[in-house]
């Protein structure tokens, strides 16, 4: 059985989709689920779901007690779900391909520090763009930079308000994000 660990800071609802799609499978399990805000609501869905989620504050992001964690789990796949801090580069060095994220845009454009939830939905609105998308892509030292992976696109148009435009983005997610992780494991065998 594989390995996953969920960072998400937020609502969680990506990493809630995440664990039942693995729960209805015997691929892969997700393991672990941790969090930067103490109040983050998917810590509530974990525990109605029944996994371990822990917070986490800066220092331990930044000092090497998180990372100590991660590899004591020796994960196959670490997943970002709406993660909103800067993966530091001691994280990448070890587990290199191994650190995923998912963008509510088509990078390279709608991404880079501070473009996150509906600030990237409001200004693919403000742009009068004709369509938008999710990004998976692999975790680099740079925001949003990292290796694309899979692209999925849809179409908007005019009377998409910000709110439709999220629940499109969300649509895509749910669909394709727990996919290309399945196929990423895959690959991995
Ligand atoms: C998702 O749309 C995800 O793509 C986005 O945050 C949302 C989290 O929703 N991530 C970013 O903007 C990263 N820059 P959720 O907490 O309900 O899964």
């Amino acid at each position: 059985m594989k390995k996953l660990i969920i960072f998400a800071s937020g609502s969680g609802s990506n990493a809630e989709n995440i664990i039942t799609y693995f729960n209805s499978g015997n691929l892969a399990k997700v393991s672990l689920v941790l969090t930067n805000k103490a109040d983050a609501k998917v810590l509530q869905r974990c525990e109605r779901l029944n996994i371990p989620a822990f917070y986490f504050n800066k220092s331990a992001f930044q000092s090497g007690t998180l990372l100590g964690m991660l590899n004591n789990e020796n994960p196959d796949l670490i997943l970002l779900a709406g993660f909103l801090w800067k993966i530091p580069s001691g994280f990448i060095e070890a587990f290199p391909y191994k650190i995923i994220n998912i963008h509510p845009a088509l990078l390279p454009k709608y991404g880079g520090k501070g473009m996150y939830g509906n600030r990237v939905h409001e200004a693919v609105r403000a742009n009068s763009e004709k369509e938008t998308g999710i990004t998976i892509h692999y975790v680099n030292e740079h925001y949003d930079e990292g290796g694309i992976i899979h692209q999925e696109k849809v179409t908007l148009t005019s009377e998409d308000s910000v709110e439709n435009i999220a629940s499109k983005v969300h649509e895509l997610e749910y669909e394709h994000y727990p996919k290309v992780i399945e196929k990423l494991l895959m690959d991995d065998d």
